[in-house]
């Protein structure tokens, strides 16, 4: 990941439209999507499976697992260590059909 961006303004970052939970999102580039979202405005990326808490990214690090968001289609995303890129689709992540999901339960495809 470049790190020229990490001592720049978001406002000195050149932007990226992504799309997020549906919806056109203009972000700083050259960044994580966990930081791209925050900058953005955006609080929760995730809802907890047992009582659906909000939750947004803590660490940035990759350990505390907050920021998993579906990234093109694919769930469990961890987003502050993916490098945010013009035109993702990004949605939050809600309980656990997209644990359910990722798993394969809901396709019928997990393994015994
Ligand atoms: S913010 Fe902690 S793992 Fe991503």
């Amino acid at each position: 990941m470049p790190t020229e961006s990490l001592f720049k303004s978001a406002a000195e970052c050149h932007r990226l439209i992504i799309e997020f939970d549906g919806h056109p999102l203009s972000v700083p580039g050259d960044v994580s999507l966990a930081a791209a979202l925050l900058v953005s405005g955006i609080r929760t990326t995730r809802t907890t499976v047992v009582t659906g808490q909000p939750r947004a990214p803590y660490c940035l690090m990759g350990v505390c697992f907050e920021c998993l968001v579906e990234i093109d289609g694919i769930p469990n995303c961890q987003a502050c260590m993916i490098t945010v890129r013009e035109g993702m689709r990004v949605r939050s992540q809600h309980g656990a059909p997209a644990l359910a999901c990722a798993a394969g339960i809901e396709s019928g495809h997990h393994e015994a």
